[in-house]
């Protein structure tokens, strides 16, 4: 394997996904820095032109068709992916109640939280696989934790990174052949970005501390966890 790793972003247009990509590239990563579209990367663009490894491509998630185009230029490019970031994501229903909540946007939450995360380790692990080497990090949320719940609302946001949780915990138990191939989440915590609000107290960088953290654990690591602050977080 190169020394050189290489890094898949979603969503890293802007908020977290941003930051992950300027902490990653700032360690000598290759970073693939995904949007929905080229009018939204001036900021990626600029990152490539300071000299940082960025390379910014187009992926929307919520289709398969997209997600397998991607796929097939990315890895035409580079062999394997060393590092899949999952952290594209949207939250549509805000303070919603459960008992009002729009099924339809239920089910486009689904569509990008979690079914769009599947779709893109269906397309890369089997390339982690073949290398023997993989870090997936899922960028999930204090809010999907069945442990903690103090208080109602947001069913869909909440419930997709509930379910993004168990395919984190699953697909590490089915890559457990694979001991170098670690499959792990993370909590930014509140952080102001468009998804968060000006009300939150992180920044975007302290928001992608964790899965940078998670996005470069040596050898030998955990697999299959929760994390928030670089500490195991109740699922
Ligand atoms: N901010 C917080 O407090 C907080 C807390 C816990 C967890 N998180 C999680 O952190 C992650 C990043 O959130 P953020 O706060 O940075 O949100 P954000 O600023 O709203 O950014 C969301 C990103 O996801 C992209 N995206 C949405 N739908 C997509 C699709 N179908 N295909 C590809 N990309 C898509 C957006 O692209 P466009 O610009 O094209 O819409 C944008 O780049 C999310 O998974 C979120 O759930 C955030």
């Amino acid at each position: 394997m190169s020394e050189i790793k290489t890094a898949i972003v979603t969503g890293a247009n802007r908020g977290i996904g941003i930051e992950t990509v300027r902490q990653l590239a700032a360690r000598g990563i290759q970073v693939i820095a995904t949007a929905r579209s080229f009018e939204q990367t001036a900021a990626l663009q600029a990152m490539a032109k300071e000299g940082l490894p960025v390379l910014v491509e187009l992926v929307d998630i919520s289709s398969s068709a997209s997600v397998a185009a991607f796929a097939e230029r990315v890895l035409q490019e580079f062999s394997a992916v060393d590092i899949l970031i999952n952290n594209a994501g949207v939250a549509l229903d805000k303070w919603v109640p459960a008992l009002g909540l729009d099924i339809d946007v239920w089910r486009q939450t689904m569509e990008v939280n979690l079914y769009g995360t599947l779709r893109m380790c269906q397309a890369f692990v089997p390339s982690m696989q073949a290398a023997g080497y993989g870090r997936i990090v899922n960028v999930s949320s204090e809010l999907g934790s069945l442990t903690d719940i103090q208080m109602g609302s947001s069913l869909a946001y909440r419930s997709s990174k509930t379910a993004l949780n168990s395919l984190t915990a699953l697909l590490a138990c089915e890559l457990k052949n694979y001991p170098d191939i670690l499959v792990n989440a993370s909590c930014p915590g509140w952080v102001k970005t468009e998804l968060g609000g000006e009300d939150a107290p992180l920044t975007p960088a302290q928001g992608a501390d964790t899965t940078v953290w998670l996005a470069t654990l040596p050898s030998g690591s955990a697999s299959g966890g929760l994390y928030r602050e670089r500490a195991v977080w109740p699922w």
